[in-house]
């Protein structure tokens, strides 16, 4: 019996085998992680034909976060070219779980061994750019990692010049051109991060802050898999307006905005 963290790979395919048992579908052809406060959004792709616990596949740990709900559904959606097959993940493993790199990723891994060759990463974040407001989507063009960790281990030399893809931004960008692009910000947590550090990391390039996607984008491009992440500013960054933070404030910024995103995400879905 393989384990996800003496084989994470096999555990990956060993996930992906179990899904296509439950759903009855050979292969899924693109895949969602829902982040804080957007499970709502899933109402625009309509009715799922499978639903069930993350824990009912192997590799998956039970959630720990209010607001990350450990379900994974399977939507038919008629496209632009035929019936597309999506996986939608509720919830994820976060690094400062404490749980290691290898739950965090295991999604997306699992993803791209059920066939999916997109995945669409999504998450709450702070803005740290000044022009943001408050429930704004932004699509991720790059990011900047400060947990200095990742999923890759050994001599996986993997080029991240286009991790997050051009081709799937201006497809999106087609829809929606108000959207806006932004540096993402990988910060470990739980704790949210200093005025100091925000203005530190608005120094360096960055738009938004966030404690997830990185891993994810990073484990899902280095199997091969185009990448789509879109964050959701869901307040100002720490110091930006002299708020303090709450997660509470996070969940209920992702619910007033669930309806435009959803209605985003099931169009771009069509088109993939
Ligand atoms: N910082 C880090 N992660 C977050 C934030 C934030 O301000 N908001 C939502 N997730």
């Amino acid at each position: 019996m393989s384990d996800l963290y003496s084989d994470p790979l096999g555990t990956a395919v060993l996930a992906a085998a179990k899904i296509a048992e439950i759903t009855g579908k050979p292969k899924h052809d693109v895949a969602l992680v829902m982040g804080s406060g957007w499970m709502p959004a899933t109402d625009a792709l309509g009715k799922p034909t499978h639903e069930f616990p993350v824990t009912d596949v192997p590799g998956f740990p039970a959630p720990t976060v209010v607001g990350h709900g450990g379900l994974i559904r399977s939507y038919e959606i008629d496209g632009a070219n035929g019936k597309i097959q999506a996986l939608v993940f509720l919830g994820r493993t976060h690094l400062y779980e404490g749980k290691g790199l290898e739950p965090v990723v295991h999604g997306a891994r699992t993803a791209v061994k059920a066939g999916c060759k997109v995945i669409v990463l999504t998450n709450a974040c702070g803005g740290i750019n000044r022009d943001y407001k408050v429930g704004q989507p932004v699509l991720i063009r790059d990011h900047i990692s400060m947990t200095a960790t990742s999923p890759l281990i050994g001599a996986d030399f993997v080029d991240l010049t286009d991790l997050y893809s051009k081709r799937i931004r201006e497809l999106i960008k087609r829809e929606d051109p108000s959207l806006a692009e932004g540096v993402y910000v990988h910060w470990r947590g739980p704790a949210y991060e200093t005025p100091a550090e925000i203005n530190m990391l608005r120094t360096v390039g960055a738009d938004l802050v966030g404690m997830s996607t990185v891993p994810e984008a990073i484990a899902a491009h280095a199997l091969g898999a185009e990448v789509l992440g879109i964050s959701l500013v869901t307040n100002a960054a720490a110091g930006v307006t002299g708020e303090k933070l709450s997660h509470t404030e996070v969940m209920e910024a992702g619910k007033a905005a669930a309806g435009r995103m959803g209605e985003l995400l099931a169009k771009v879905l069509k088109q993939l």
